[in-house]
């Protein structure tokens, strides 16, 4: 399998907290990670760290090239897109708009293989936000800030979508909604690295899971090793 994204030995501080303590971490092309822990384990600094968001020491590639020393803007240019918790929509601009801002003018995508996601592309996959274009985003509900996210970074026609937490707060058939969304951007080809707290759902979408602890991945396997390791999930997991 490719290579896409290789973390060696990354550790991340907020002031003098040590949070990372070492992650290693690898994604393949066109393959979802689930990275799971407990509350505070790390799950989002590692996120943050990966774009270039917070002090952060150790080496990370992608697609071959270092990329842990280059300023955010640049991390997302190479073809990484992040969607945080909070969702970063702009309240007063439209839908539309919104989506237009993450459209990025001559990205090609690197691995050529995959399709490219145009508006109307975004559009057939949320068609409440072709309902709701001209729409402020501020007033959307949840769900549909998150879809709008969502939708704004796959139009940057990323390789890689970092994503923190998606279905928190929203209703079951909200969420049923964006699993199927899921599906679809992974069947499209973009790999995917999400933090998701529940473990249902992250076992429909994962091909592999990683589990933060005490600062490292204290776990890396398949959905078969982490259904049969009841200890694992006790230890790391449950709370
Ligand atoms: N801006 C910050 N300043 C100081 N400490 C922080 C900051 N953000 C997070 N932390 C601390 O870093 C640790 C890891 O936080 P992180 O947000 O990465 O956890 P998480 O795994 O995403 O869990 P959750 O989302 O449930 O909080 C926690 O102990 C948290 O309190
Ligand atoms: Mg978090």
């Amino acid at each position: 399998m490719n290579s896409l994204l290789e973390i060696n030995n990354l550790h991340a501080y907020y002031g003098q907290s040590h949070i990372l303590r070492g992650v290693n971490l690898n994604i393949n092309q066109s393959e979802v990670v689930a990275l799971l822990g407990r509350n505070g384990a790390g799950r989002s600094t590692c996120l943050k760290a990966i774009m270039g968001l917070v002090r952060a020491e150790g080496e990370i590639h992608f697609l071959g090239k270092l990329i842990s020393r280059r300023p955010s803007f640049m991390i997302a240019q190479a073809g990484i897109a992040y969607v945080p918790e909070d969702r970063e929509i702009f309240a007063n601009l439209s839908v539309e708009q919104n989506l237009r801002l993450g459209i990025k003018p001559g990205k090609t995508k690197q691995i050529s293989s995959e399709k490219k996601w145009q508006l109307d592309d975004v559009y057939s996959l949320f068609p409440i936000l072709k309902e709701r274009r001209h729409t402020l985003a501020g007033v959307l509900s949840g769900g549909e800030q998150q879809m709008l996210a969502l939708a704004r970074s796959l139009l940057g026609n990323p390789d890689l979508l970092l994503v923190d937490e998606p279905t928190e707060g929203l209703a079951p058939q909200i969420i049923k909604q964006l699993l199927d969304v899921f599906q679809t951007i992974k069947q499209s080809g973009v790999a995917i690295l999400l933090v998701e707290q529940k473990l249902n759902l992250a076992l429909q979408l994962a091909d592999r899971f990683v589990i933060l602890g005490h600062g490292q991945a204290v776990f890396e396997g398949s959905r078969e090793d982490l259904q049969n390791n009841i200890e694992l999930r006790k230890e790391w997991l449950e709370v």
